[in-house]
């Protein structure tokens, strides 16, 4: 299996509030499978996706990245899984607004411990951009694009280390519909080459786009 929970639980604990953001999740996705996650806010979804993609650690139960425990993972190895296993498209991108096109596409490449050569990384970045019919742009800072530019620039930072699994947290959320539909065909193919998606949407038009539909309620899997 690719990736495993079993009885996760997250709770954020403060001196003043403790929160039990999830409880008993238990899941399995496979190669090549694209699950949507639905459910009302709060309900746990980005917890949910940022334990899977490693950016938060549960407090209790098992998870497992191809049979190997995340808990005993060397920092080294989780770092490496993170830059090359996953790819991120955050809620509302978190783009550096001040930077160019091409080294946001970029950034993923700093922290991956693939040994490409400056040149071939910018031959990539720039392969993927014309891809995505943003090549024109590489050199404007991403304050100056529209959405529509911006959640291109957003899917070939997300691409660029080639991950097998891209984790998407409402990423239609602050689209118009054809920018939207864009992103989703994307994602479509993405999947279709053989690579799994995990996507956390409100729009139930996309409801019975993937293989597979999680709904979630108060940090529990409802069905
Ligand atoms: N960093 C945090 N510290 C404290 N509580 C948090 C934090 N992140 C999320 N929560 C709480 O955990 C619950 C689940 O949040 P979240 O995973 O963001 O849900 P969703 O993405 O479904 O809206 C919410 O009650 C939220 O307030
Ligand atoms: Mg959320």
């Amino acid at each position: 299996m690719l990736l495993k929970m079993e009885n996760i639980g997250k709770i954020y604990e403060s001196k003043y509030q403790r929160c039990i953001a999830l409880e008993e999740i238990s899941l399995e996705v496979g190669v090549n499978e694209f699950i949507i996650i639905m459910g009302p806010s709060g309900c746990g979804k980005t917890t949910l996706l940022n334990i899977l993609g490693l950016i938060t650690s549960p407090t209790s139960g098992k998870y497992t990245i191809r049979d190997e425990l995340v808990n005993n993972m060397s920092f080294k190895k989780k770092a490496n899984l993170r830059n090359n296993l996953f790819g991120y498209l955050l809620q509302d991108f978190a783009l550096i607004e001040n930077d160019t096109v091409i080294n946001n596409i970029l950034l993923p490449m700093k922290y991956s411990d693939k040994k490409f050569l400056l040149k071939t990384k910018e031959e990539r970045a720039k392969g993927l951009a014309s891809s995505a019919g943003i090549n024109t742009k590489l050199n404007q800072k991403v304050k100056n694009l529209s959405v529509g530019q911006r959640q291109r620039v957003a899917f070939c930072r997300a691409l660029i280390n080639m991950p097998k699994i891209i984790l998407a947290d409402e990423p239609t959320g602050s689209l118009d519909s054809q920018n939207s539909e864009e992103l989703i065909k994307n994602l479509l193919e993405f999947h279709k080459r053989g690579n799994s998606v995990i996507m956390v949407t409100h729009n139930l038009e996309y409801a019975n786009i993937g293989s597979r539909l999680i709904t979630m309620k108060d940090g529990h899997i409802e069905y």
